[in-house]
Parts: structure tokens; sequence; C-alpha cells
């Protein structure tokens, strides 16, 4: 959440934090603002709105050194005072994260000083410009030294040709060029501008000039980390001929069951070794990671026969969980930074458990805990609403299932060779134009489904409710009837996803039930027949027949579909809905 880029080399700084805070607006987008350095002196603009609110400014602000933010709110509404960079003195900062302290430090250094905004974040500055008398440091050592939270804060200092990152459990990339170097939150701002990217540990303290990078830990000791390769290409962020980028990446969902078939064999030796002796397991993640785990609890007890439990990551963390040496917690994010999520694997960790990553993102906080990765070959997924990286979760969490429970892994890969070009043909599949303008004229929308579907269900609610506003639910089809059933009438739509032959009938009931009060019903299913029994009474959507076990997959792409054409019709921007941002790494 907020996204932060910096610049230090030889072009004009404005214009490169600017391209870079586009490709990270995903991560927030109701303010921006840049600060540059020149000629000692600091000039800072910043706007209430998207960043291109800043495209006029950029050319009144020079300098070769600069910082920039793009701002999802956590304390303070969005203006343009709470926008950051804040600056103070000598210095400017941006800041991801949380200060949960601010408030305290407020109080205990600056009793009497009226603050310019509401944000916690000022606070970094003030305490900066309050500490420093000469030696950058060991004054950033002091404020960080004071500071309660999550954080990663670019720092800029008239008395410094350079920029200065502090971290703690925020992302921030460090990205090498030739005469200049570069600050991220996140690989894609770094795309076609190096090629390989440094990742500070937490309590770090980076100096980073446009010839080179001095990295302090905590303890003030002058450290080495690993250069690494930076995998984001700018390829990965064209639109092509897509107007958005949830249709594109709904598009790539079969290259990203592809692709993650093919990096789980590179990774599948190690994963076998941490399952081995595993009597327990339980999933954690949240939104459309949490609905992943959903459906990988479903595979992993049905094919390994151990108890298995998919847990909100934000709630379990709170839970005192019960953990034994022979539990395998399973960490699904895609981004790898979601504080709840890396949270709980730091927990995990240290109650013995032994530790599964399931992420899109190679380099991210929670591979750093992880005992293994099951990697998630989707690519960079820019909409805010996850799309292939769902997929991309359950194909890796499908074969990762077939490890834990010593299954054929041969058997599993040749299964799933044949999903990619099923994913396509369901991306052709017909009726969703209708099915989403019946939910755009909704006074409600209910997921259906038993067992798998339901779990798939669940992810339908929340892909239409995050970029429509349609109210949803994602609900057991057979709960219905204990309370739900109230809410239906002739407003309501039910959307049933039918791929469990054994439950069909079973579901089928749930239709009547909500036909019968007067409710609308589309079913989502690949169920021979089914478009006979409900002719003229329900609309059917035909997936193609697949191996029941990876109907997900299809059916999915369905209810993504679904979610993108509603939001059209409504008038909705798909790829950035109102109140999100990507990469949740608050609390
Ligand atoms: C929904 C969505 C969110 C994320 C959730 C977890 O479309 O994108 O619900 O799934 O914030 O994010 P990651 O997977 O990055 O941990």
């Amino acid at each position: 959440m907020c996204g932060i880029v910096g610049y230090t080399g030889g072009r004009r700084a404005s214009e490169i934090i600017y391209e870079g805070l586009k490709q990270l607006e995903y991560r927030g987008y109701d303010s921006a603002g840049i600060a540059t350095l020149s000629g000692g002196n600091i000039t800072v603009v910043k706007r209430q709105g998207r960043v291109n609110a800043l495209e006029n400014c950029i050319g009144d602000i020079s300098g070769s050194t600069g910082i920039g933010h793009t701002r999802w709110a956590t304390h303070g509404k969005p203006s343009d005072i709470n926008a950051h960079p804040h600056s103070a003195g000598k210095f400017a900062v941006v800041h991801n994260g949380i200060i949960e302290n601010y408030a305290y430090l407020k109080e205990r250094f600056f009793k009497d000083v009226s603050f310019t905004s509401q944000t916690d974040s000022e606070i970094i500055v003030r305490l900066l410009d309050a500490f420093y008398s000469g030696n950058l440091l060991s004054a950033i050592n002091k404020v960080g030294s004071l500071l309660k939270g999550s954080y990663a804060i670019v720092v800029m200092c008239t008395d410094f040709n350079g920029l200065v990152v502090l971290k703690y459990n925020n992302p921030a990339i460090i990205g090498y060029g030739s005469g200049e170097n570069f600050i991220a939150s996140d690989c894609p701002a770094l795309a076609g501008l190096c090629s390989e990217i440094t990742i500070p540990e937490d309590g770090d303290i980076a100096f980073v000039t446009k010839d080179g990078v001095e990295i302090y830990d905590a303890g003030l000791n002058r450290v080495e980390r690993p250069r690494l390769e930076n995998l984001a290409t700018p390829a990965s962020l064209e639109l092509g001929d897509c107007p958005h980028y949830m249709l594109k990446e709904i598009r790539e969902v079969p290259a990203s069951v592809e692709g993650t078939v093919l990096s789980y064999r590179t990774a599948e030796a190690k994963l076998k070794r941490v399952v081995n002796g595993v009597k327990r397991v339980i999933i954690i993640g949240c939104g459309t990671a949490y609905n992943s785990g959903l459906v990988a609890k479903r595979y992993i007890e049905s094919f390994a026969r151990i108890p298995a439990e998919a847990e909100i990551a934000g709630e379990f963390r709170y839970k005192n969980p019960i953990i034994t040496a022979d539990t395998l917690v399973i960490a699904i994010s895609q981004s790898g930074e979601t504080a709840d999520t890396v949270e709980g694997v730091k927990l995990c960790k240290s109650l013995g458990a032994k530790v599964i990553a399931v992420t899109n993102s190679p380099y991210s906080g929670i591979t750093r805990y992880a005992d293994a990765v099951a990697p998630v070959t989707a690519g960079s997924e820019i909409c805010v609403a996850a799309t292939k990286s769902y997929t991309g979760q359950i194909t890796a969490l499908y074969l990762l299932a077939h490890t834990i429970a010593g299954l054929s892994i041969g058997e599993a890969y040749a299964r799933l060779a044949v999903m990619p070009s099923l994913c396509k043909k369901t991306l052709e599949c017909a009726g969703i134009d209708t099915l989403a303008d019946m939910c755009a004229r909704s006074g409600g929308v209910y997921f259906l489904g038993r067992d798998i579907d339901c779990a798939v269900a669940a992810e339908g609610s929340l892909k239409l409710k995050e970029v429509s506003y349609v109210p949803c639910e994602g609900y057991p089809a057979g709960e219905l009837k204990h309370g739900t059933l109230a809410l239906i009438d002739i407003k309501a739509v039910a959307v049933v996803i039918i791929t469990s032959k054994h439950l069909a009938g079973k579901s089928e009931n749930a239709v009547e039930q909500v036909l019968s009060r007067r409710g609308k019903v589309a079913i989502i299913s690949n169920i021979d027949g089914i478009e006979k029994t409900f002719e003229g009474r329900a609309q059917v959507i035909k997936i193609p027949a697949c191996d029941e076990n990876l109907s997900p997959l299809l059916s999915a792409i369905a209810v993504q579909l679904l979610a993108y054409k509603t939001a059209l019709l409504l008038d909705r921007d798909p790829d950035k809905p109102r109140n999100l941002a990507k990469s949740v790494t608050v609390e």
C-alpha cells in the first residue's frame, strides 16, 4: 500500500519518478507527490487525486535527485496537504506503512507545535529535523529507534546529494543503474530501468547516491546485501489491445496455469523434503489468497486425508494458534507482502511450524521466512483485483497437495496439461454479457455452490463486489435455506456454480428455491443436460468439461469476466476500485 519511488543520477528526477509512480499506482491512488533536490533546495509538489494530477507540474521541478509517492490514506483524508512528500527544515520524506506511536511521539517531542498535515508520517520528518546536527546516519538511526509500526521511508536532505532508505516490515527495493540508482516499493516500477536490484533487510539504513549504495544494519555495521535479477520487464506493463489490466490479466489465466506448472517442476524436490512427515496443514491468506486456500483445503483433505484448515491471516495471527512440529503452514500471497500474512508466517515459524509460501513475488517478505516456496508464475498483476494470480495459486496448490499426499505428480502434470486450452475456451464462453446486465440491475447477487464450487462462489462474490460495488454474498448452496433465503426477491440474482457431479442435484435444489421466491438465476456449469433442466427458467453459462478437481480454474474465469463486465456496465474503473489498493502492507 502506497507506492514509493526515488531517483538519483544525471537525468531529470521528476520525469523518472512520475513514470515510476504511474507503474505503482495500483498500491494507492488517492493523492500523489514529488520532491526534488536542486541547488541545495527542496521543491515539493503534491496533489489530491491520481498520479496524472502531477503531470502539469513535472516540468516545473528541476533536480536530478528526488522522491515520489502515490498514497492510500491511512491517517488523514486524501488531500493536497496530507499527500506525501512531507517536509521540514532540510528534509523531505515519503513513507509507506503506519507509525503506530505517532501520537505519543508528537506529544513527547512537539507538544506545542502545530503540524501541517493529519498524517502519521509527518512525525518522521519532524523528528529528523529535530535530531539532525550534521550526522545523517546517526539522526536517521535515532529516528528509526523511536518509531513503532511498519515503514519503508525514503529521506532526502539538503546536505546529502542522494537518498537514504530506512525499512522495517514494509518493502523497499534499490535498483542499480549506470551513473544513477533507483528506489521503489516494488519491482515493476524499475522494469526497464535496471536489471539488478537489492532488497534491504528490516532495520537497514541504505545510502543511495548516483555512484553506489552503502548499507548499514540496525547495529550500524556496514553490510553487503545480495544483488538479484530484476524479473519485472516493461512488456509485463503493456496493455496491448485490452482497455484494462483486469481484462488483460484474465486473458493471461492460461499462461499463468502453464507458467506455474513449469516453475513447480523446479521447486518440487525441495517442497517434497519440507512436507515430509506433515500430519496437519493450516493455510493462511487474505482476500482472494484466502479463497484459493479454501480450494487447497479440499485438495489436501481429499488427496492426503490429513486435516487442513484455511484461515484468514488477520484473524489467525491473534488467536493463539495450536502449532506442533508436524504442522505445515501454507501461506498464500500474490504480493508476498500482505502484512497479516507475513506476520502470520513469522508467528508460525516462531512456534516451530514448517512454512511453505505460495507467491507470485519471488523476493517478497513472505519468502524470507518460509522453508520453501511453491512459485506462482502469473507475471506482474497490475489490476487491484486479483485474477490470474488466483488461478496460478490454485495450480500451485493442486500440485502441492499431490506432493503432500505422495501421489503421482506426473499424473497431476498430465491432468493440468490440458487446462490452458480449456481456459482459453472458457474465455470465449457465451452468456456472460447477459448475466452482467442482470447483475448490474440487481439489488444483490448471491454466489452459491457446494464443496469446491462453494470455494469459487466466495471468490466470485469478492470479485464482483470489489470492482462493481454491487452487494454480494458467496454462500454454501445448502445453507441458503437457513437464513439467507430471506433476502431473495424479484431484485435478487443467484449465480449458482455447479461442477461437482455428485452434488449437482443438491445444488439444483438451491436453484429451485431461488426461482420459487421469484429471484433470477444463472448457472455456471459443465454438467451435461443442465440447460435442458432449466430451459426458460435460468440462464446457463456452459464452461468446458474437465477433471472435477480442476474446475475452479474454469469457473473462476467465468466469475472474473462477470465482475469485469458488470463493472463496465456500471461505469466503474475495474483496475482501480474505490477505497482499495493492492499489496496491503498495513494492518
Ligand atoms: C481481491 C484482492 C485481495 C487480495 C488480498 C491479499 O481481488 O486482490 O483480496 O487477494 O489483499 O493480497 P496478497 O495475495 O497480495 O496477499
